[in-house]
């Protein structure tokens, strides 16, 4: 969704800009602006704003040739209040052309603060929430605010909701203020050179010393350093972490799509997931990062699941693994629904909140709702020192490194073996026996090398990209499964439907006749995922009630599946740990099935990579 960069410092701020959005492409967005003060020999600083409805290689081609300046802020937008034109591309200015403004975040009273500025006299200029921002900034310092902190501060007591945002003045050309209420804000602290940004991959190509701001905080920027303060002008004492971003892992490499070297990544993200985790001599996994002994581990007697999209689907493997392995009650759910069911939260169940990004608003909604309430709550969490992972009581990253597609592969396959190492954690503590827990750290230390074969077979016999080609002109694809293969089908079919823009319904297999039936027939391919388990001859009668009505079979399964026009064949696994390796070849497809599409692979229509309002 939309992103900040922000720079101070002696350098011409617009490379440093225009490098900060280029990173912050990933997120998703359908506009790009940015924001410099200019200071001419002669003369007072002024503002140079320029925006495009379009990409950022759009934005850097339509810079005159001496649009030059420093400090500056930069936005990617994700439109919410109004159309992605250059109108409603930030940054926004007050009427003077003075103060410029960018913003992530919803300004829920956005309506009634623009009735009242317009009652005042102010004219807008766009139809964003934001705008209303630099306007207030604008009236406060009509209103006598000395400086720009208390102007920024003044303006942010009018307005309710969620923003991270970061202001220029013209006529305060040495900072840059930057505020932070619900969505991320991070510094950057370089030498006599200070940024700002949304997120990290913006700023860690210039400096890994990072200063995150909490809620309610806000922070000067200036070339010699940073000050933060609350909203009540308290000062705040923050000291910098270093963030260990691998700017490699966010380069697409010689690869044409970053899904596709994120799917080619797997083994390698599954090695980190698992690096320092497996305890062989005692058959489980030790997970430090928990911040709970034995006999609190002990106590909780439920698990609950949070998370939305791919992150819950993983979330649903994850209960089955704990079911199966440590034996309590475990269910998944999507914590956007969660959030307003006012939720019983009960002191024996762990709650578990899964997010790639670490940013979802509604997981984080989610976590602070049951924080609230006394509960304790883990995370399981790729992007370090995000929202969410800071916001936990402890958790597991993943350490799949930075996933830039909008599209969840590789984090999809570690958020579920992080749940396998949770499971076998739970487990070994209760009924799991040794040789069984044995039985699971081996097949988990597997993974890597059989994700790799998967991967090398499809290079040799491109049995994947073929039917691929045969699924991407259907108009829908049914997905089914059994059991963990009903949470594989789902994934399935979210990833094409996200990627390639086709209809795609993932059904628990036994439900097929109590209503989807009626549309199976040839124009409508079915993925059936169908491992040799005890379910095995379940699913074949299922496939033959789908032959019977002329319906195209695609399965995934261990051995070549009598009835399916083709099998994507995946080696086996221990039953547990099946479904990591019966979600590759789904990858796979909706893959090859959006490039022969020719579909935008790594940014979807209409998509973010992390989903920052609601
Ligand atoms: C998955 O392919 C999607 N991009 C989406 O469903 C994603 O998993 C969801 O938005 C949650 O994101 P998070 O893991 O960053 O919280």
């Amino acid at each position: 969704m939309c992103g900040i960069v922000g720079y101070v410092g002696p350098r011409d701020a617009v490379p440093v800009l225009l490098e900060g959005l280029g990173r912050l492409e990933y997120r998703g967005y359908d506009s790009a602006g940015l924001a410099v003060v200019h200071k001419p020999s002669k003369g007072p600083a002024e503002l140079r704003v320029r925006k495009t409805p379009g990409r950022v290689d759009d934005l850097a081609a339509d810079l005159p040739a001496r649009f030059r300046g420093s400090p500056g802020i930069g936005h990617t937008r994700w439109a919410t209040h109004g159309e992605p034109t250059a109108a409603n591309a930030h940054p926004h200015t007050d009427a003077s052309g003075r103060i410029a403004v960018v913003h992530n975040g919803i300004i829920e009273n956005a309506d009634a603060l623009r009735a009242q500025l317009t009652a005042d006299g102010v004219v807008f200029a766009s139809e964003t929430d934001t705008e209303t921002v630099a306007h207030l900034v604008a009236a406060a310092f009509a209103d006598g605010a000395k400086d720009l902190e208390e102007a920024v501060r003044r303006a942010l007591h009018r307005v309710v909701g969620a923003y991270g945002i970061a202001v220029l003045d013209a006529e305060h050309p040495d900072r840059v203020v930057v505020a932070r209420n619900g969505s991320p804000v991070l510094l950057g602290v370089g030498d006599r050179e200070m940024f700002v940004a949304s997120d990290v991959a913006a700023i860690a190509g210039f400096t890994r010393q990072v200063v995150y701001l909490d809620d309610g905080e806000l922070a000067t920027l200036t070339a010699g350093g940073y000050r933060t303060f609350t909203l009540d002008d308290r000062a705040t004492a923050k000291t910098p972490s270093t963030v260990d971003w691998d700017v490699a892992g966010a380069e697409r490499g010689d690869h044409d799509h970053f899904l596709a070297k994120e799917i080619a990544e797997q083994p390698r993200a599954i090695e980190r997931t698992l690096s320092g985790r497996l305890e062989e001599r005692f058959s489980t996994a030790h997970l430090g990062g928990l911040n709970m002994d034995v006999r609190e581990a002990r106590a909780f007697r439920r698990v609950t699941i949070l998370g939305c999209g791919s992150a819950w689907f993983a979330g649903e493997l994850g209960a089955q693994l704990i079911e199966d392995l440590a034996r309590m009650p475990a269910h998944a759910e999507p914590a956007s629904e969660f959030r307003y069911r006012n939720p019983v939260v009960e002191p024996d169940t762990l709650y578990v909140a899964v997010s790639q990004s670490g940013e979802t608003v509604d997981t984080l909604a989610a976590v602070q709702e049951l924080q609230r309430k006394g509960a304790r709550v883990i995370g399981i969490v790729n992007v370090v020192g995000s929202t969410i992972a800071r916001q936990v009581d402890g958790g597991i990253y993943l350490h799949a490194g930075p996933e830039m597609s909008v599209a969840s592969t590789k984090s999809f396959t570690s958020t579920v073996v992080a749940f396998a190492l949770l499971a076998l954690h739970l487990g070994r503590m209760r009924d799991l026996s040794p040789s069984d827990g044995g039985r699971i750290v081996a097949g988990l230390a597997a993974l890597p090398g059989q994700i790799e074969q998967i991967l090398d077979d499809e290079k040799r016999t491109g049995v994947i990209a073929a039917a691929a080609a045969e699924l991407a002109p259907s108009e829908s694809v049914l997905y089914i499964g059994r059991r963990h293969g009903w949470a594989v089908a789902k994934e399935g079919a979210q990833k094409l439907k996200e990627i390639s823009y086709c209809h795609a319904e993932a059904y628990a297999a036994a439900e097929l006749k109590h209503g989807p039936l009626a549309l199976v027939g040839p124009e409508l391919p079915t993925v059936a995922v169908v491992p040799d388990d005890d379910l095995a001859e379940k699913n074949t009668s299922t496939l033959a009630e789908i032959r019977a009505r002329r319906g195209p079979v695609v399965a995934v399964g261990h051995r070549e599946i009598p009835g399916a026009g083709r099998t994507l064949v995946v080696p086996r696994s221990e039953p547990e740990l099946d479904p990591v390796l019966l979600s590759i070849p789904l990858q796979l497809l909706a893959y090859h099935a959006a490039v022969a599409l020719d579909r935008d692979v790594d940014r979807p229509r209409n998509l973010a990579k992390s989903v920052t309002v609601e």
